[in-house]
């Protein structure tokens, strides 16, 4: 396994590859692996001749009060985790590689990214959008993975794709979790004991709003509503929001005829926690 730190050294690295008619799939996380992280290598190990590991705790998607500073980071157990997931390659380039002085682009996604997390990350999915488009122009990949615990990030990203015509293949893999149903995250590090047990309540009272999917509830606010008074038993928990809304264009379904994206976000003290389901209906 080769871990590289520079641009340029990828992207020789990896050009070589695709001229040599290998194919490459991307997997861009920030460190602190888990086994949400592992699944997205595995889907891409299966379906490319080589791998390549982004490492990088990207400060432009960081609002100014938020966790950038604490963001856990292990790089050696990641470096590990790589090399025994058949990583061909872990690019983790350090903040003044990635952003150049001088460097004055933006990227991002209207409408979309102001939604759901975007009503309350402002600058968030910008961020995401600069990185991941450096990260394409980067590794060059033929395809890259992204898990749908961040589905909101994963349908800016497909925008994205479409509109700046990066020739690559978004593939999307689903949230893996915990026994008792928490969605992995490398915040989960954060929680205290008390907390770790109550932070159930998110997937919790999401796998209950699923049920009545699933029995025939059609109304929007009969779910968020059901999603609110789940958490509200929690003394713990701050329900940030609940909702549920189209997965064409992210805007709030008041009664479901096709398929929608119920997401949620909640505070346990300083640890902002997600999850989400994404519901289609049988057709009648
Ligand atoms: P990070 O939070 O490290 O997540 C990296 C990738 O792992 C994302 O695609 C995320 O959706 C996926 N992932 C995290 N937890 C998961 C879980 N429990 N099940 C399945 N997949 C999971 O998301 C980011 O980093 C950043 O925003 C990034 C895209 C790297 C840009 O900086």
């Amino acid at each position: 396994m080769e871990t590289l730190s520079g641009v340029a050294a990828t992207q020789e690295l990896v050009g070589q590859w695709r001229r040599g008619g290998l194919s490459v799939g991307l997997v861009p996380t920030m460190g602190y692996l888990h086994q949400g992280h592992v699944s997205l290598i595995e889907a891409a190990r299966a379906e490319n001749d080589k791998v390549v590991v982004s490492i990088f705790v990207n400060p432009t998607q960081f609002g100014p009060n938020e966790d950038l500073e604490a963001y856990p980071r292990d790089k050696e157990r990641d470096l590990k985790i790589c090399e025994r997931e058949g990583v061909a390659l872990v690019f983790a380039p350090t903040v003044e590689e990635m952003y150049i002085q001088g460097a004055a682009t933006k990227v991002g996604v209207t409408g979309l990214s102001e939604v759901l997390c975007g009503r309350f990350r402002p600058i968030h999915f910008n961020g995401v959008c600069l990185v991941c488009s450096k990260l394409f122009n980067i590794t060059k990949p033929n395809k890259a993975y992204f898990g749908l615990k961040d589905a909101q990030q994963f349908f800016i990203l497909e925008r994205l794709v479409k509109d700046l015509n990066f020739d690559l293949e978004l593939v999307s893999c689903p949230i893996v979790r915990e026994p008792d149903g928490l969605a992995l995250s490398s915040r989960n590090a954060y929680l205290s004991p008390d907390q770790r047990k109550a932070a159930t309540v998110l997937s919790r009272a999401l796998k209950a709003a699923k049920n009545e999917c699933e029995k025939g509830q059609r109304d929007g606010q009969a779910l968020t509503k059901l999603i609110a008074e789940m958490v509200g038993a929690e003394p713990l928990a701050r329900l940030e929001y609940a909702e549920v809304v189209s997965t064409e264009n992210l805007s709030q379904v008041t009664t479901i005829t096709s398929s929608v994206l119920v997401a949620a976000a909640l505070w346990l003290g300083k640890t902002r926690l997600i999850d989400n389901f994404i519901f289609s209906p049988p057709v009648s």
